[in-house]
Parts: structure tokens; sequence; C-alpha cells
């Protein structure tokens, strides 16, 4: 299993392109599965989630063409040879589920395996599957599937969410897009990756009104046709990459990075006396004074601050002036990366989804172990402020969601580098 080892101290210079974004691409690609004519995308991320998607729309009989080193994906699910998706691809990812509503919607049936994915609580999929039913479909959880039917095809409902989830809304859009009359999504999801879904959708046909409110109206349509889509910016990456220069200290220019994908973030960086400037090409990033001040954040759906950034951000709080407070709503189990930061020298009192986060003048390097994807990053960022060296390993996760990590942070000057066992 590969490590990566990080020689920390080296304040960042230089610039980062930031790729296409992980979750839309994620989202966009069973949207494929809508139709039988080819969906483009464009400015696709090199992942290893993207690989297991792909492979997920392979086994159901559609083709996915990759070009342009990976950035190209053309998709087309001329007919379905399966509609089984199987739990030995399902239980790599959990955004496999996203595949249900759109199979269901062409098909009037689906069979697809309860996901896996990080081990960041429970992740239960009920909102998607009673955001089903709503819509007429008939389920059976069996075996560690779910068997959903819809013979007479969908029809369109009114869904109150009790939750905001990201992919019930993704999955719900996606299906109600060939149902039969207007469906009405209330407490959905605002996430630009909605936004990005709804575009497509759009190209390909579909009538999508409200989508980035909480209220999304979808009217059904009979059939949808391809489209070309080029994915929006990774906002995650964008701002796990805005923290580099924050706590190493330096200058980094973000190439491709816009301030209103990470507003809540720039709002917290500019109190923690952290610049972020707009530049032609992107962002610009510095301290201000030279250090970094405490804060207080806690997560929350878009626009709040988002919880696949609180591990980055609490590995740049452990080196603040003062004591900072972070609290995570959305997932239980997501402090992973502060007993690993701890061990670096941090001083964090975990209680419950509140973390407390005493400033420390340093931290050292040490062998930690990365146990989700946004942990294992967090932990990144702390070896490259660190004095010393600091070992990675299990990086699969990180694989999972940061493409070419080493090479895009060397390339500002930090020392770090994989080593394959
Ligand atoms: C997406 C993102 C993930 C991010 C998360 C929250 C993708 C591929 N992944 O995940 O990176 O961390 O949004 O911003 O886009 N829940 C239920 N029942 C459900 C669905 C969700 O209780 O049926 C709960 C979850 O356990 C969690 C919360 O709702 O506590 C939010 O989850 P959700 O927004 O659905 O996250 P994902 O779409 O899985």
């Amino acid at each position: 299993m590969d490590r990566i080892v990080v020689t920390g101290g080296k304040p960042l210079q230089g610039e980062i392109d930031i790729s296409g974004a992980k979750n839309a691409c994620l989202t966009l690609m069973p949207a494929a599965l809508l139709t039988d004519q080819p969906l483009e995308l464009t400015n696709a991320p090199r992942l290893a989630d993207i690989d297991t998607m792909t492979k997920l729309l392979v086994s159901l009989g559609a083709s996915v063409q990759i070009s342009e080193q990976g950035r190209r994906l053309v998709i087309q699910a001329a007919a379905f040879e399966d509609t089984l998706a199987h739990y030995d691809i399902v239980r790599k990812m959990r955004a496999s589920i996203l595949v249900l509503g759109p199979i269901l919607a062409r098909e009037g049936r689906a069979t697809v395996s309860l996901p896996g994915g990080c081990a960041i609580g429970a992740r239960p999929v009920d909102l998607h599957l009673s955001g089903l039913e709503r819509l007429g479909a008939e389920l059976e959880l069996k075996d560690g599937y779910v068997h959903a039917r819809a013979p007479q095809g969908l029809k369109g409902a009114e869904i109150d969410f009790s939750a905001v989830s990201v992919g019930a809304t993704e999955n719900l859009m996606m299906a109600a897009t060939l149902a039969k009359g207007v469906t009405v999504l209330r407490n959905a999801a605002r996430e630009p990756e909605i936004v990005d879904l709804a575009r497509c959708l759009r190209k390909m046909g579909a009538e999508i009104e409200g989508d980035g409110t909480d209220i999304i109206e979808i009217e059904g349509v009979d059939r949808l046709s391809g489209a070309s889509h080029r994915v929006l910016p990774d906002r995650i990456e964008l701002g796990t990459y805005m923290l580099a220069p924050a706590i190493t200290g330096g200058e980094v220019e973000l190439i491709g990075g816009k301030k209103r994908l990470v507003s809540a973030l720039v709002e917290k960086l500019e109190e923690a006396d952290i610049s972020v400037e707009d530049t032609e090409r992107g962002l610009k990033v510095k301290r201000r004074n030279g250090h970094i001040e405490a804060l207080d954040i806690s997560t929350a759906p878009y626009p709040g601050f988002p919880t696949d950034l609180q591990a980055q951000m609490m590995a740049l709080l452990t080196l603040a002036r003062g004591v900072s407070r972070v609290e995570e709503t959305i997932f239980e189990n997501r402090f992973m990366h502060a007993p690993e930061l701890i061990r670096m020298g941090a001083k964090i009192d975990v209680q419950g989804g509140i973390a407390h986060v005493q400033g420390v003048d340093s931290l050292r390097g040490a062998p930690v172990m990365a146990t989700d994807l946004r942990a294992s990053v967090s932990l990144i960022l702390a070896g490259l402020a660190a004095e010393g060296e600091t070992v990675l390993n299990r990086v699969y996760h990180l694989d999972r969601g940061y493409e070419r990590v080493e090479q895009k942070l060397a390339g500002c000057g930090a020392r770090i580098e994989r080593f394959k066992d």
C-alpha cells in the first residue's frame, strides 16, 4: 500500500490548478442513464471514484469512452444489459446509489446494493428511498439490496425532505425528469453541484426550475436527449488548497478558483486574518499579518461551512492564536483526524460533535493514518506545516478524491513524495 512522506516547514509559493468537481461528476455520470443518446462530460477529474462510477455504468451496459487523459468522458446507455448494481462495486463508493433514480425512471425497475463509502457515520439512504416511493415506486429491501419497481412509470409528487440531503435531492431530481407530471422537492439541497446537475439535465431536455434554492420544481418529459457539459471546478479541492498557504505561510494562486464557490470558507479565512484576493485566473491566498487567529465554525448544508472542509480547517486551527471551536453537524464520527493531529502535537479536546482546538506554536511530524478522504488531506496539510517528517499511511482514501496531490503541492515547493510498497 502506498505511503506519502511530507517534510514540513516550508512556506508554499506558486500556483495550483483546480480540477473538475468529483462530487458533480459523480452525479453527472449517472444522469447519462436517463437517455439512450451520448452525454459528453468535459473537465472530468482523474480520480479513483470516477473509475469506480465508470465500472458501475459499464456493468449496467453503458459504454464509456475516455479521452484527453481522462478529462473527457462520453457515456452512452443505448440499452441496459442489467438493471442490477452489484455490491462489489457499490460498496466502494456511496455515490453509487445515484444510479437508482435514473435506472428506475427509464426502465421501470432497478436493483441497487446498499452503499458503502467513507467510514464517517451511519449515512443511511432512507431519504432517497422514501422520495422514490412518493413518486410511486414499490421498494423492497432484501439481502442488502434495494429492489425497486415502477411498472407504470414514475408519477410526479410533492416531496418534503425531513433533512437536507445532497444525494437524495440529486437522485429525486434525476428520477423526476422522466416522471409523469410535476414534482416539487421541498427542503432540497442547494449545493453548486445540484445547480450543475440541473444545468446539464436542462441541456438534455429536462424541465427544471428553482435549483440553487430549497424548492426545486421538475416537470417530467417523455424522453431526454444527449448533451455536452463541462464539469464545474471542485470547491472542496479549491478550499483544501486555499488552506495550504494559510497553514504554511507563503502565497498560492488557485487557478480556476472562484470566491462564490467557497464563500463560507472565505468569510472564515478573513476572520482568521488570511487574505483571499480575486485574480484574473482565480484566487490568491496568503496570511495578512503572519499569524492565524482562532475562530469558531459549525458545519451546515450549503451555503454554510462544508463538512468536507472541516478536517482541513481543523488542521489550520491547530496553529491559531487562541482556542477555536469546531462543530460537526452533518456526520457523526467525523473527527477521526483529531487523534492523529494530536499525535503531531495538536491540542484538541473532542466531546461529541464539538472539538475545542487550543492553538500551539508548532506541530511535529509523525507517522499518521488516514481514515477517510478529507481526514487524509488534513493530515497532509498539517504535515506541510510541521517540523520534520510526516508519513501518511493508507493513502487510497486520498486517491479517491484528490488528483495528483503530490505533484500539485510539489509544484509550490512542498517536499512531498509517494512511496510504493
Ligand atoms: C454528499 C457529498 C459528500 C458530502 C455530503 C454533505 C457526493 C458524492 N458526496 O454526500 O462529499 O460530505 O454531501 O455535504 O456528493 N442522510 C440521511 N438519509 C439519507 C441521506 C442522507 O439521514 O437518505 C443524512 C446523512 O447521513 C448525513 C446527512 O444526511 O448525516 C447529509 O448527507 P447527504 O447530503 O445525503 O450526503 P451525500 O449526498 O451522501
